[in-house]
């Protein structure tokens, strides 16, 4: 009989317990959630990081050249877009050593469709602006290629690099 109405307090006892610690539990895992919320939010809902980089040279191919005999400059402060589908989804700028990188935090693609050919990068200064030589007409583009992905933390990060450029247009 004790043990029996020890086992009724105890079990109310745990009962309180659960309902006073619930609504605790409940606000801390509501912030929690609305924490990660807001990571998820700035990464556009995904966990897929593209890190695209890539060196562009001054020449009609604007990529470095295999022949030693010429020497190709970079193309310095060159306007890059990048687009999908036919829209521009982020752009950036060369830097003094032509080399650039491709924002993409919250890119709405997946992995398949940015390697699909529907994404490309578009160079939109003139190579005029880097060799006066060089044909004034059309405008370097490049398709891209995945070189690597690596995964940790929850993320998966794609590393892509520019296909070889072409003069179009
Ligand atoms: C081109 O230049 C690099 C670095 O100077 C050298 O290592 C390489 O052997 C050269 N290639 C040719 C084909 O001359
Ligand atoms: C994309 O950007 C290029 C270069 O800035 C511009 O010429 C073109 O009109 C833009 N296209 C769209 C669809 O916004
Ligand atoms: C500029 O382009 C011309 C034509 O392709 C080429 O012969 C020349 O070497 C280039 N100049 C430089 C500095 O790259």
């Amino acid at each position: 009989m004790a043990i029996l109405r020890n086992k009724k307090i105890t079990f109310l006892l745990i009962l309180m317990c659960l309902i006073v610690v619930s609504p605790i539990a409940n606000a801390q895992l509501g912030g929690l959630g609305g924490g990660l919320g807001g990571l998820g939010m700035l990464l556009g809902g995904l966990t897929n990081i593209f890190n695209i980089q890539g060196l562009l040279m001054c020449s009609v191919t604007g990529t470095v050249s295999t022949n030693n005999a010429t020497a190709v400059p970079p193309f310095p402060n060159a306007g890059i877009v990048f687009q999908c589908t036919g829209q521009n989804v982020s752009s950036t700028t060369t830097n003094a050593n032509g080399v650039f990188s491709i924002p993409t935090i919250g890119l709405p693609f997946s992995p398949s469709t940015l390697l699909s050919s529907g994404c490309r990068l578009v160079v939109t200064t003139p190579l005029t602006a880097c060799n006066v030589s060089l044909p004034a007409a059309g405008l370097l583009m490049a398709p891209l290629s995945l070189v690597g992905t690596a995964a940790g933390d929850g993320l998966n990060i794609f590393s892509l690099v520019p296909g070889a450029f072409g003069l179009v247009g």
